[in-house]
């Protein structure tokens, strides 16, 4: 009797060691929820193009949406909900007249002199962001755990958390708005 009650003592003090430290290993996320992603996926300037983009206004970027295989696949494959393991990167650049190019267009084409005619890729801008889709892991967000890294810094959570309620009006072609460029 006694020997049994010690070893219900010993399951309980385990399973209270467990528990203790699957809440500190969920705290230790830079105190981030786990919705959110936090390192850059590798490889991802070499993704195939899924389509451009340009903002105005402030971000006044010119942005390029790029894909990893999967992403690729089903976007062609038109699946929806799209699979785990699709992952979708979206790069900026400041979006601005190239002196070069307008030159060489005033000098063959005069009709374009006295304005800017060519608009060209800039420093990088707006930092880069991903969506990751994973169902299970990113349920509460939609299954997309969404990323942005700020010359290669994790953007903060008050950022993070401004991604999925914007998204979420997108529900229909599964959080993301970017159509594929044939
Ligand atoms: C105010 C609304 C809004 C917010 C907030 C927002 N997005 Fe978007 N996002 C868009 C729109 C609209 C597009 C497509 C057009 C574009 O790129 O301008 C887009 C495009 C994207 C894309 C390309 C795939 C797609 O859905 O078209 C990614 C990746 C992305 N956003 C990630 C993020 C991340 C990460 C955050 C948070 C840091 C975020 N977005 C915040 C509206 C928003």
């Amino acid at each position: 009797m006694k020997r049994v009650g010690f070893l219900l003592l010993a399951v309980a003090a385990l399973a209270g060691v467990a528990g203790y430290m699957a809440h500190a290993s969920g705290q230790s996320d830079g105190g981030a929820a786990p919705i959110f992603v936090t390192t850059i996926p590798p490889g991802y300037r070499d993704w195939r193009l899924i389509s451009v983009a340009h903002e105005a206004g402030k971000n006044n970027d010119i942005r390029a949406i790029l894909g990893n295989d999967v992403a690729i696949k089903s976007y062609r494959e038109r699946t929806l909900p799209y699979p785990d393991g699709k992952i979708i990167a979206r790069v900026a650049w400041n979006y601005e007249p190239s002196e070069e190019n307008n030159k060489i267009f005033c000098s063959f084409v005069p009709s374009t002199c006295g304005r800017p005619q060519s608009f060209v890729a800039g420093p990088p801008k707006n930092g880069v962001q991903f969506m990751v889709k994973d169902a299970k892991k990113y349920a509460s967000t939609g299954g997309w755990g969404f990323a942005e890294f700020d010359d290669g810094k994790p953007a903060g959570e008050a950022v993070l958390k401004t991604c999925f309620p914007c998204h979420a009006a997108i529900k229909a072609r599964d959080f993301v708005f970017t159509r594929y460029a044939p």
